[in-house]
């Protein structure tokens, strides 16, 4: 059934959906510089980190990364399942490389690496995009960096991408995982949104939905702003939360006391 507020607010779909086609995301100057430095270091075979706060874009700017990269000269995995052992993560990059998983760690560490080895004999480089990465096994962050390592480390015949919360940063720097950080070139962390910032993302979201008019009162993007504390998919929830309330209210816009209505269910449904 039709949510109440697509009818009301003659949306013609759910604006705030995370079902959002990689062409369509919302690529600011802030995304799209980030997005440009990722090209970049893995156009010169390097790797990179890529850090910030849970749901401030770091998917999704891996998404922007894809549909840039050309499929001719870029072969991507993307990986998400980090909590594997390093067996168990071997196996799963096999898979995504539609290679038969070996019985060994060393059989499948040496799979991988001559699967790498023949790509770039191709031309097409490799690109493993490690989501989730602090959740790593230490076991398995201490063995990644030989990933990187070929011909006596004269060559990079792959780019890994290592995606994750500010706190993969922390680990990174640690002595124990100076191998791999040192081989991490380009570092980047995602800053939350600026309320400007939130203000554009709302207005864009909402014209891909057929909007037309500003339906958000400026106030009450400030205090959803400030709710969100600038990332991105706590404003999809409460922004859904906030138009669904001003429509069953009959509202024309969202304004401050709507905005003040949801963040006080959402904080009584936090008890539960
Ligand atoms: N560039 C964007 N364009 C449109 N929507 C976006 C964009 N970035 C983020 N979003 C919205 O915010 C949601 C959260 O983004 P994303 O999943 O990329 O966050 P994350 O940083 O990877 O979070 P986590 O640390 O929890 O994995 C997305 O599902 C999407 O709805
Ligand atoms: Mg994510």
């Amino acid at each position: 059934m039709t949510p109440l507020y697509i009818t009301h607010f003659q949306l013609d779909r759910a604006p705030m959906s995370k079902e959002i086609p990689d062409a369509e995301l919302w690529t600011p100057p802030s995304k799209e510089a980030l997005v440009d430095d990722l090209v970049g270091a893995v156009e010169e075979h390097r790797s990179a980190l890529l850090v910030g706060e849970p749901g401030v874009g770091k998917t999704c700017v891996l998404r922007a990364l894809r549909h840039r990269l050309p499929e001719a000269r870029f072969r991507l995995t993307y990986c998400h399942n980090a909590t594997l052992g390093r067996r168990d993560f071997y196996r799963q990059l096999c898979v995504a490389l539609n290679l038969s998983p070996s019985a060994t760690a060393a059989a499948l560490f040496h799979a991988v690496s001559l699967h790498v080895q023949e790509l770039g004999r191709e031309h097409a480089h490799p690109v493993f995009l490690l989501d989730e990465a602090h959740l790593l096994h230490q076991d398995t962050l201490d063995h990644l960096h030989i990933l990187l390592n070929y011909e006596w480390d004269s060559r990079a015949l792959l780019s890994l991408v290592l995606v994750g919360l500010p706190e993969l940063a922390d680990r990174l720097s640690l002595r124990r995982n100076r191998s791999l950080y040192s081989r991490l070139h380009v570092r980047r962390r995602i800053a939350p949104l600026t309320p400007g910032d939130t203000s554009d993302y709302l207005r864009y979201r909402l014209e891909r939905a057929a909007c037309t008019r500003e339906i958000f009162r400026p106030d009450a993007v400030a205090m959803l702003h400030e709710a969100a504390g600038g990332a991105l998919r706590a404003i999809d929830r409460l922004a859904t939360a906030a138009l669904d309330e001003a429509a069953v209210h009959k509202r024309d816009h969202v304004e401050r006391d709507i905005v003040r209505r949801v963040l006080a269910l959402d904080a009584e449904h936090r008890e539960f």
